[in-house]
């Protein structure tokens, strides 16, 4: 270790990520089993995926410093969106510089909704985005379409449409919300929409990854897709979780995409992501795209944590996304495992989330690199614990 890396770990409360994220990460210093973090795939130390940064670099500079509709348009961005398109077997991918944006980008398509229902425990960014429409906001409980229902009822004005806004995976606990449920109950409503932030599910559910609409079977009346029961579903991600890469993605018919782009102003307004982080992002793609192992062995691996979390008597529930947020005891009782299970060489956050409430959450996040035994040697570690 150098010694710009000794004094800045000294200097800082904040941990320091000194290594690339994967199954073992060096943090202030020491080496640890991460289960933190949402690589997945642990693409983001791939040497493919770094070579292939460093030579963007080497051929783009750091970035353009302007828009996509400007100079910003690079081959590795257009690169990104096909990759990105075809792994969503969709025509077309508009890629910018952040997930949290999605929905921002995503919302102006709804054209005037009466009343926002929104998911309590959504991620932040989907809360933000829900003010840029002039509506009456509601929330409604957590994944509970009952509830939906009773709010849809009781706040929409008449004669208006209603927007439901939520996560694919609740970010901080992995549950999935019953999308499928939702459009049932706005079908009673519509014309109405519901607008998704896929960041979680992208890359990890559904027979191809495609995310949290695929695994439902919603997926061919999204973006731009035919609805039948007057349900517009709207659907965002980011490429920097799973997909191993960096930067916001939205993919749908070409005619759709042409919306999108021209309804917010990221393709005008913002920089284009920098052409580096698209070629590496777009090698991320290729080795998901070759590597269908990969996500065999991020299944093999979420059940086997899920599995063993639950013979501990936590409430892991039986669902295929990567990440496991369980609330044990208090916040007090939460830190102690933290720190007991860090000076055992594991590391598990534990993270106070949009939907967490005051004490926190315990949010393992299992990759497709981990081996059995790790998982093992984690649950066996905190079984000695509780
Ligand atoms: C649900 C959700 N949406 C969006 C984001 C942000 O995506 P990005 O990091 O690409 O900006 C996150 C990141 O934690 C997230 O959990």
């Amino acid at each position: 270790m150098n010694n710009t890396a000794v004094t800045s770990t000294t200097m800082h409360e904040v941990p320091l990520m000194e290594s690339a994220p994967g199954p073992e990460v060096i943090i202030d210093g020491r080496s640890y089993h991460y289960f933190g973090g949402t690589s997945y795939y642990g693409l983001h130390g791939h040497p493919e995926v770094i070579a292939a940064g460093c030579e963007g670099f080497q051929r783009y500079g750091f970035h353009t410093a302007t828009s996509r509709a400007g100079f910003g348009n690079s081959a590795p961005l257009l690169e990104v969106e096909r990759r990105a398109a075809e792994h969503a077997g969709r025509e077309a991918g508009f890629y910018f510089s952040s997930g949290y944006a999605s929905n921002h980008v995503l919302i102006h398509l709804v054209l005037k909704p009466g009343a926002i229902f929104i998911d309590e425990a959504a991620h932040f960014c989907v809360m933000e985005a829900a003010h840029l429409p002039a509506a009456p906001i509601h929330r409604f409980h957590s994944r509970d379409a009952a509830d939906l229902q009773a709010k849809i009822e009781a706040y929409l004005p008449p004669g208006t449409s209603p927007l439901v806004m939520s996560d694919g995976v609740v970010p901080a606990t992995g549950q999935l919300p019953p999308l499928d449920d939702y459009v049932g109950v706005l079908a009673r409503y519509a014309p109405a929409t519901l607008l998704v932030d896929d960041a979680h599910g992208l890359g990890v559910l559904g027979d191809h990854g495609r995310g949290s609409l695929e695994h439902l079977g919603l997926e061919d009346a999204a973006n731009g897709g035919i609805s039948n029961n007057g349900v517009s579903i709207l659907c965002g991600g980011t490429l920097g979780k799973a997909m191993g890469g960096f930067g916001g993605i939205v993919t749908g018919s070409t005619t759709f995409m042409q919306l999108v782009r021209s309804s917010s102003h990221y393709y005008d307004g913002a920089s284009a992501p920098p052409s580096p982080v698209a070629t590496a992002t777009a090698k991320a793609l290729e080795l998901i795209a070759g590597n269908p192992s990969f996500r065999e062995d991020l299944r093999r691996n979420t059940l086997h944590l899920r599995r063993g979390l639950r013979e501990l008597g936590l409430s892991a529930h039986d669902v295929p996304s990567a990440q496991v947020g369980v609330a044990i005891g208090n916040a007090v009782n939460m830190a102690r495992l933290h720190q007991e299970l860090r000076s055992q060489g594991f590391l598990v956050p534990v993270t106070s989330y949009a939907g967490t409430g005051p004490e926190g959450i315990m949010r393992f996040a299992v990759c497709s690199a981990h081996t059995p035994q790790v998982i093992d040697d984690l649950l066996s570690s905190l079984r000695g614990l509780l």
